[in-house]
């Protein structure tokens, strides 16, 4: 009866051994196989910094989550921003001082500073970012939703 005993607690044992090594093998896989979500989908706004750090007719490319965005301080002062992918083929656009305008290196495409598609092959205009000043901060968060 002892024996039996000990032989049991011997298989329990042998048995848990076994169950862990094979959590192990399959919980990293797993967890491969289905990654968490992405955090990004959660962000509501960013800090692009202080309005002192833009200088006037200048632009410069921030991070909303996964999406460039270009943070542009217009000549008359305003501030404006929008998302930095071209509509065309997807380059990363920039500003042009020389041309007070937005410019797609790739194909040559411009967009006017409030984004609208001028000229070349891009199909629509840039969209417009939420922007706002709080204590001498720039915070950008996505357009909200209308209709
Ligand atoms: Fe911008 Fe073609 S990708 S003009």
């Amino acid at each position: 009866m002892n024996k039996i005993d000990r032989r049991n607690f011997i298989d329990l044992l042998l048995g848990f051994g076994f169950a862990g090594w094979l959590g192990s093998v399959f919980y990293p896989i797993a967890k491969f196989l289905k990654p968490p979500k992405r955090i990004e989908a959660s962000v509501g706004s960013v800090k692009a910094g202080k309005v002192s750090e833009f200088p006037m007719d200048s632009g410069k490319i921030i991070r909303y989550g996964r999406i460039p965005v270009i943070l542009i301080h217009k000549p008359d002062g305003d501030f404006i921003a929008l998302t930095a992918t071209c509509t065309h083929l997807g380059c990363i656009v920039q500003y042009r001082k020389d041309k007070k305008q937005i410019w797609c290196a790739c194909h040559n495409g411009l967009y006017d500073l409030n984004g609208r598609n001028i000229s070349g092959p891009p199909p629509r205009p840039l969209t417009k970012m939420d922007l706002r000043k709080v204590g001498g901060e720039i915070l950008i968060s996505r357009p909200k939703e209308t209709g």
